[in-house]
């Protein structure tokens, strides 16, 4: 089955093209093992037993880490080639479909999950509306959602020419497999974040800016200088109240 894409979807058609690349580089990736997963995996709960929404699965890494950990995975991503490297992955021990997260998830039940766990997925999406209805929705009573994302002062020291006030779309070229890929984003202010969030009736638990771990610091020394005195990500952990 394949879905329309809304038509505020960005950056499409780079993840088609760099699904593979996903499945067979990203584990090792410094920015994610060493700086991004450890920092969102310290906001997680035990998942054992639990029923976790994995929002913007790319390859699955993240199903994955849930599945062996215990908990009964849903995997969605608007990508096919995505969908297709999650299922590679995690075989049929998690449900995995695709889905636009501008888009209701209509086939997920009210009060049915206990956490969503979205990584660095909803700075692709133009509003948060639906998106942070549809956690309140679907998650339980207590629920939480945990997410990380661009920090706002990176992506604003990135493209210093906008309105931080504004939610703006940017690009970025990314260097995979000798490749160049065009990757489009929103870029929007800190306030716009959390006043969503309390907007769609999740309150803010956790606030992380993290740092890379030492291991990073030993592979790229200069690089972990500069991630340690400039926020790089944001990871906020909310419950349904
Ligand atoms: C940076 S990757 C996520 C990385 C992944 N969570 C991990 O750590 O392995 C962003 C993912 O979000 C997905 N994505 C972007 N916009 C989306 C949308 N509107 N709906 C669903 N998935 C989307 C992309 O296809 C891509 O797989």
């Amino acid at each position: 089955m394949t879905i329309n894409i809304h038509k505020s979807s960005v950056s499409f058609d780079a993840y088609e093209k760099m699904a593979p690349y996903y499945f067979e580089s990203v584990d090792t990736k410094p920015f994610n093992a060493y700086f991004e997963r450890p920092a969102t995996l310290s906001l997680l709960p035990d998942v054992q037993g639990k029923s976790v929404l994995d929002a913007g699965c790319a390859a699955g890494w993240y199903s994955k880490w849930l599945l062996e950990h215990g908990a009964n995975v849903t995997a969605v991503d608007f990508s096919p080639s995505m969908i297709a490297m999650t299922r590679k992955r995690v075989g049929n021990k998690a449900v995995v479909r695709q889905a636009d997260l501008h888009e209701p998830l209509s086939f997920l039940a009210d009060n049915s999950m206990d956490l969503v766990l979205s990584s660095l997925a909803l700075h692709y999406l133009k509003t948060w509306e639906v998106v942070l209805t549809e956690c309140k929705r679907i998650l339980k009573p207590q629920g939480q959602l945990i997410f990380s994302v661009h920090h706002p002062v990176r992506d604003m020291e990135a493209f210093p020419a906008g309105n931080y006030f504004r939610t703006e779309i940017v690009e970025e070229e990314w260097e995979t497999n000798g490749e160049t890929v065009k990757v489009r984003f929103y870029r929007r202010s800190l306030s716009t974040i959390i006043t969503a969030l309390l907007d769609a009736g999740l309150m803010i638990e956790k606030l992380l800016e993290p740092t890379p771990t030492r291991q990073f610091a030993e592979l790229h020394p200069a690089e972990y200088k500069q991630l340690t005195t400039k926020p790089h990500f944001l990871m906020i952990r909310a419950r349904k109240s």
